[in-house]
């Protein structure tokens, strides 16, 4: 059984499940699983030590599935920027065919893209950005509530209300985002307006999925409450993992304290050894509310077969209350 949206047909790939980039997860393994079950993997730039680096990665998930395969090139401000350009060439130069953008528009890297019939998705977090999106040419939009493992931005609009406002604004096809990790949230989603779901927490937490089990067990343990959101001072808010770390990140910048003040407790090579080790306090490590929900380390495909066949079961379901004709059992 295939789920055909305007997202799988602008995209070309079977189901509307987008396993979205993720810094030192978004690795060959998950995103060639992922790809290989119909929704479509995406393998994370910036994880890689260089833009030749990324060129082998999407070389290495090629040998995994022969199914669309898409990069995540996250643009974000910082004082040393990485060579974003020279990962864009990578990704022309790997023949990668879909991109996902992310962290700020994407029109410095639109022309190049569209000269080389790259799809790019791009995911933010407003209506007002989406349309933008829309306006430079993107293929479709990724549209992350305020709910989401990462950064939500600074409006505060959960799901419910983004994606219909979203769906009402858009012509373009267009995916829900953050706090999905079921049957359910893809039929809500669908049934908000949205053509699919992008899911980063859910794919996380699954058997291909190149971090320690520690971490994985984590999650299967954690509730909806076993967040935080820190920067929110700065305007650069994160939603990340509760833990002995974010919370001191939290109280220093509530007492007025400043990014120097944090800069060594965020540190990316700590949150790096989290996933590593399986120290859960050695740093900051991303994750969203989703994971109240997430209950079981499955195989990626698994996910991905699931949810589909969920989604399906739901809707059937709650059509059957309008009285329609009886439907033939899903399974
Ligand atoms: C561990 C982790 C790392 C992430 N890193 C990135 C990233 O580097 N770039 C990006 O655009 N999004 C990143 N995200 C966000 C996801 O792509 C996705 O938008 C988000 O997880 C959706 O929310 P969910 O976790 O509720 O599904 C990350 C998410 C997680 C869980």
């Amino acid at each position: 059984m295939s789920l055909t949206t305007r997202f799988t047909e602008a995209i070309g790939i079977e189901h509307p499940i987008v396993q979205g980039g993720m810094m030192w997860v978004g690795r060959a393994e998950l995103a060639g699983a992922v790809s290989e079950a119909g929704g479509l993997g995406i393998i994370t730039a910036l994880t890689q030590p260089t833009p030749a680096d990324l060129v082998k990665e999407v070389e290495r998930a090629r040998r995994l599935t022969d199914k669309p395969i898409g990069v995540n090139l996250t643009i974000l401000p910082s004082i040393n920027p990485p060579p974003y350009d020279e990962y864009r060439r990578a990704i022309v130069d790997a023949g990668v065919t879909i991109v996902e953008t992310a962290g700020s528009s994407p029109e410095p890297h639109m022309e190049m893209f569209r000269e080389h019939g790259i799809k790019v998705i791009h995911k933010c977090t407003s209506v007002r950005h989406a349309l933008k999106a829309e306006k430079l040419g993107v293929t479709a939009v990724s549209i992350d509530g305020f709910e989401c493992a990462g950064h939500p931005g600074e409006d505060d609009v959960p799901g419910l209300v983004l994606i219909p406002a979203a769906a009402d604004a858009l012509s373009i096809p267009f995916i829900a985002s953050g706090g999905f990790g079921d049957g359910r949230g893809l039929a809500a989603a669908l049934a908000l307006g949205a053509d699919g779901v992008n899911m980063g927490s859910r794919f996380m937490c699954t058997v291909e999925s190149p971090i320690s089990q520690t971490v994985k067990e984590r999650i299967v343990e954690a509730s909806e409450l076993d967040t935080n959101l820190i920067f929110r001072s700065l305007r650069n808010t994160a939603r990340v993992a509760k833990n002995a770390v974010s919370d001191e990140v939290v109280e220093i910048l509530a007492a007025g304290g400043q990014f120097p003040d944090v800069q060594p407790l965020v540190a990316g090579a700590r949150g790096r050894k989290v996933f590593e080790d399986g120290d859960l306090d050695a740093g900051i490590w991303t994750v969203g509310l989703v994971q109240g929900l997430i209950r079981d380390i499955p195989n990626a495909g698994e996910v991905v077969r699931r949810i589909v066949a969920d989604a399906e079961a739901v809707l059937r379901a709650k059509l059957a209350l309008f009285g329609e004709p009886a439907v033939a059992p899903v399974g």
